[in-house]
């Protein structure tokens, strides 16, 4: 079919991943998480001990470590080198140190080229999510847009899917500091030129879904 790239930036907690896998399944089309493959590169440099410290380590892990992303939006799943690392990616030890993937421009140069590959092979029809889709990796796209949501409604989102197991501290850190650090070096928080922005703070799943759904259809 026609080529259709959307592409979704947002801070944690605001649904994003959900969203995104859902407005895949609706129109038909790929989908794509990249901030698991920033958290995969976190998780196969704690289990092969390389100091996340040492840039260049952390960059030849990036280059060389092989990954597998299932990109149908029901049954994803992330394998680095062969193992299924998709549940232990969700981990908070590796929300707490993925900015050092995530600042690391070496690191970053091989996962964009990486995304732009798997763009590319699924002939350009897909929904890529993630800090720096709008703006580096899918420029070009068909639609782009921001997901946001107020801190409250982040922080209560990030809660729930934890299950309820994090202190009000815990959650703060992983949300905000992990936002704070993230903005150092890319601006998710704001919409480029062209970008449309989707606030779900007071928007249920279905609502925030047929929200995007109607930018989407705006913008092709
Ligand atoms: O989206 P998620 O919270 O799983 O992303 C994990 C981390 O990966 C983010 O906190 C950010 O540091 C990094 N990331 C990024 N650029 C992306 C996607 C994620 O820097 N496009």
């Amino acid at each position: 079919g026609k080529t259709l790239v959307i592409a979704i930036d947002g801070p944690s907690g605001s649904g994003k991943s959900s969203v995104s896998k859902e407005v895949a399944r609706r129109l038909g089309l790929a989908f794509l998480d990249t901030g698991a493959m920033y958290r995969a590169v976190t998780w196969h440099c704690l289990n092969a001990k390389i100091d996340l410290k040492n840039a260049a380590a952390v960059e030849a892990a990036a280059r060389t470590m092989r990954f597998e992303q299932n990109l149908t939006p029901d049954a994803d799943f992330v394998k680095v080198n062969g193992i299924n690392v998709t549940e232990p990616i969700r981990r908070p030890e590796i929300s707490q140190n993925v900015s050092a993937v995530a600042t690391n421009l070496g690191a970053r140069k091989e996962l964009v080229r990486r995304q732009q590959a798997i763009i590319a092979e699924c002939n350009q029809r897909i929904v890529v999510e993630g800090r720096d889709i709008t703006t580096v990796v899918a420029p070009n796209a068909e639609a782009r847009l921001i997901l946001t949501a107020s801190e409250e409604a982040r922080l209560r989102r990030r809660g729930r899917q934890l299950g309820g197991t994090q202190t009000a501290a815990q959650l703060a850190e992983q949300v905000l500091a992990r936002d704070a650090k993230d903005s150092t070096v890319v601006d998710f928080q704001r919409a480029a030129d062209g970008v449309f922005t989707v606030d779900s703070s007071e928007l249920d799943f279905a609502q925030t879904v047929d929200a995007v759904i109607n930018v989407v259809r705006r913008a092709v």
